[in-house]
């Protein structure tokens, strides 16, 4: 089986490819399990590669055609679509946000209808395709109504997925990720990024700026989590959607303040007194637009699931991320 992940040298590009490799299986458009024979990571920054044969990086633009038809190999089973700018770089930059999320998810599924069998492609979309009044909690079939770039880019992404799966030209999913927190190294332009700092920071004996209230609430989850629910969202066979192929992955919903006191609970005082309030309205402005409660039933239903608590997600940091003194 031939995988491409977009998007390989990030964050969570890099972890699903390890856990891929872990796996050794995926299943896929036609039901059937395969091994998995290699897997490409087409990023615009040089991936740092596993010391594993069945892993190639093609490096470049995915705006770009050229690149995307390099790394797209006409036996190509799946496609993981993880390549993005991110939620405050998207709104910073408007062209750039278009041109990378939008025209280039518009190729790359271009490229999918042409290849020898219409491979599976799972779409990292984001919570952010929501926003503004919105009942609480959010169903599953809530109207897309996102109130920056960067969600109006992915709605209308999943919306393609959609349409090129019922025409037959991909096996598409969707999944809307919640915040992944705690996301390792240095901050990110995402308007979330301070949800990972302000444990990420206080933790390795730095000050982190926390930009929204105390009462602001998110819904999170972890790296390992959203990367086992994105698997599951690969594997679920294509009679388990109906007249979508957008899930809401599930989270946990969260107020930064009990982030905080999760951190104090299982660091102390004083790193957890390293998070300074400073509140930034162009980053509240974001985060306030997005729901912070879902009650998602399909991915439940597909086997996904939520972390326990935020502690477990602090604690999954610290096992998996956290550099050694
Ligand atoms: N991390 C989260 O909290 C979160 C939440 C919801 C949705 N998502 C989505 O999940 C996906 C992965 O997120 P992440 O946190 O790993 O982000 P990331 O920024 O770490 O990774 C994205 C990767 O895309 C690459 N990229 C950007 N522009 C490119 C281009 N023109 N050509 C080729 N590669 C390009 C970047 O170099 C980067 O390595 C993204 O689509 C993001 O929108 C993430």
């Amino acid at each position: 089986m031939r995988i491409v992940i977009t998007g390989g040298a990030g964050f969570l590009g890099r972890r699903l490819a390890r856990k891929l490799l872990e796996r050794g299986t995926l299943t896929d458009a036609r039901g059937q399990p395969r091994t998995i024979a290699s897997i490409v990571l087409l990023d615009v920054v040089p991936a740092d590669l596993p010391a594993d044969p069945r892993v190639a990086a093609v490096t470049g633009d995915l705006a770009d055609p050229a690149v995307i038809a390099r790394a797209v190999a006409p036996d190509t089973d799946t496609v993981f679509h993880l390549a993005a700018v991110v939620s405050g770089q998207a709104e910073a930059d408007f062209d750039v946000g278009m041109r990378v999320n939008l025209d280039a998810t518009r190729s790359l599924l271009e490229r999918c209808r042409a290849l020898a069998a219409p491979p599976k492609f799972v779409f990292a979309s984001s919570l952010a395709v929501f926003g503004g009044p919105l009942p609480d909690p959010v169903p599953d079939n809530a109207p897309l109504t996102p109130q920056a770039s960067y969600g109006t880019q992915k709605a209308i992404g999943e919306l393609l997925v959609y349409d090129m799966t019922r025409k037959g030209f991909v096996d598409g999913r969707s999944l809307r990720l919640p915040t992944v927190t705690v996301r390792p190294g240095k901050p990110n332009k995402a308007a979330s990024s301070f949800a990972s700092g302000i444990v990420r920071e206080p933790l390795a004996g730095i000050d982190a700026p926390c930009p929204v209230a105390p009462t602001t609430r998110m819904w999170v989850t972890s790296p390992r989590t959203v990367i086992d629910n994105i698997v599951l969202g690969h594997e679920a066979p294509a009679s388990a959607f109906a007249h979508t192929r957008s899930v809401n992955v599930p989270g946990i919903r969260v107020a930064v303040g009990d982030m905080v006191a999760a951190l104090r609970a299982i660091a102390g005082d004083a790193v957890a007194d390293r998070v300074k309030w400073q509140f930034d309205p162009a980053i509240d402005r974001i985060v306030s637009t997005w729901p912070a409660n879902f009650a998602p039933v399909l991915g439940p239903a597909l086997g996904m699931r939520a972390d326990a608590d935020f502690a477990g997600i602090v604690r999954a940091y610290m096992a998996d991320d956290m550099p050694r003194a």
